[in-house]
């Protein structure tokens, strides 16, 4: 069976930290989406570890990786990457596999991500600017390379067809940046690329699950980045919901099970496009200091604000979540009113839906307060010696979601998190 777990909100919300948790419950964590533009922190050894395409199982013995058709991966990262996790004791020719089918981000792929962006100007989407976009452009117009293609002799030529389709694109900006350096690390990241164990991920995948095996489907970013569900245009090139398992691992529906829906007791969100519960004062900046929100992959600040359930019970149904795990409700520790988006007012009206479009629209969140706990929780050892405010805070949220609060972090260590 195949149980998912993915963000629910803007990303970030604390997947990699939990999927390092549950991991041990599983014979096999396999990425399903996205690229390096993810950001998955995880603390190993009291050691901060933050990894961009590798599933978050690796720091786990007997549980296999696979990194899914679904992803992008670009070989330069995905080798720097290796090289820090296998300084840290993990041999991943053990317990890391890679679809064939999986798309390669080449270097004009950033190139061109770079170029677009400065084109938009004020209306850029903010990317993490690693290529994610055109890679999945190509793939979706079927000129992209794959993880397979490294293993063809004629691999070179391949590459030199598609850089020529990107550099008349390319003569289309005002862009001229030498991408001589880029392409030799990238053809000696490909050496190593062919050293890894490529796989028919489908194949190897479904075998697991015949035979009975448990498998943690992990996503990146986060439900509203979604591109057909997220706010567009400001989301992100691929299906952050549950439905983008099947399509990115190769698996049916049948065998998902459990959907595990990340989400920040706040909200938080990274490059731009609307968040409705934004808070741009000195509240927010309380958040982000509290919360140490600054990305993971590029270190811009991340804008914060209150929880958004109008949001979250959107990116629910879309997903049909079946528990949650609240993160980083120790943030919350230091103040006295703790706030809840229950609805929005949009001229002048009232609605628990999210509209088609959310930018452009002057979007009044609807708060509703909570008393604070006003003591520092990170150190409880168990879910019920949580104060009650806290339990009452959680307690409205699971009511308004339909859905379980079955875990609270309360840290970013890998035991600071409580079970119900
Ligand atoms: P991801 O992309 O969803 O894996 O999340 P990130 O790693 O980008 O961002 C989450 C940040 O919050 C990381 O710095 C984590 O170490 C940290 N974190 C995760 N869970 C908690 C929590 O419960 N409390 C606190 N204070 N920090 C947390
Ligand atoms: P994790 O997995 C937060 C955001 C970018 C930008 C938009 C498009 O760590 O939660 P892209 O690089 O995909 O073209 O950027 O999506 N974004 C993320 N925000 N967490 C992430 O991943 C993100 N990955 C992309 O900031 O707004
Ligand atoms: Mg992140």
């Amino acid at each position: 069976m195949v149980d998912v777990l993915l963000g629910l909100q803007w990303g970030d919300e604390g997947k990699g930290k939990i999927v390092d948790y549950f991991a041990g419950k599983y014979d096999i964590i396999a990425r399903f989406q996205g690229g390096p533009n993810a950001g998955h922190t995880l603390y190993v050894n009291n050691q901060k570890v933050v990894l961009h395409t590798i599933p978050s199982g690796v720091f786990h013995g007997n549980t296999l990786n696979l990194i899914g058709n679904g992803v992008v991966l670009d070989p330069v990262t995905f080798r720097k990457e290796c090289e820090k996790v296998s300084e840290l004791g993990i041999d991943l020719k053990k317990n890391l596999y890679i679809a064939e089918k999986t798309h390669i981000i080449v270097p004009t792929h950033r190139a061109l991500d770079k170029a677009s962006e400065l084109a938009k100007g004020q209306e850029k989407i903010g990317s993490t600017l690693k290529g994610i976009g055109p890679a999945y452009m190509d793939k979706t117009g079927r000129n992209g390379l794959r993880v397979g293609d490294v293993l063809s002799p004629n691999f070179k030529e391949l590459y030199e067809k598609l850089k020529a389709k990107h550099l008349q694109l390319l003569a289309n900006y005002d862009f001229s940046e030498d991408i001589s350096e880029w392409e030799k690390d990238f053809f000696e990241a490909v050496e190593f690329l062919r050293t890894m164990n490529i796989v028919s991920g489908e194949y190897w995948l479904n075998q697991y699950l015949t035979a009975g095996k448990k498998v943690l489907a992990e996503g990146a970013q986060g439900s509203m980045l979604d591109v057909d569900f997220g706010t567009y245009p400001f989301v992100t090139s691929s299906n952050t919901i549950s439905a983008g398992v099947c399509t990115g691992l190769g698996v049916a529906p049948k065998w998902i099970k459990e959907v595990i829906g990340v989400t920040k007791a706040y909200c938080t969100r990274v490059g731009s496009g609307a968040f409705p519960t934004e808070l741009e004062d000195e509240t927010g900046e309380t958040l982000r200091k509290a919360g140490h929100e600054f990305g993971a992959t590029t270190g811009r600040p991340r804008r914060c604000g209150w929880i958004d359930l109008v949001a979250l019970d959107y990116t629910c149904m879309l997903s049909g979540v079946t528990q949650l795990v609240m993160t980083k409700s120790d943030v919350l520790d230091a103040f006295g009113t703790v706030e809840a988006c229950v609805a929005y007012e949009i001229n002048g009206i009232e609605t628990k839906e999210m509209p088609y479009q959310i930018n452009g629209l002057t979007i009044k969140p609807v708060l509703q307060s909570f008393p604070g706990w006003s003591e520092p929780t990170a150190a409880a050892s168990s879910y019920a010696a949580l104060p009650g405010e806290m339990k009452n805070f959680l307690s409205f949220v699971e009511s308004y979601l339909g859905v379980p609060v079955q875990f609270v972090s309360n840290g970013p260590g890998r035991d600071q998190i409580l079970e119900k």
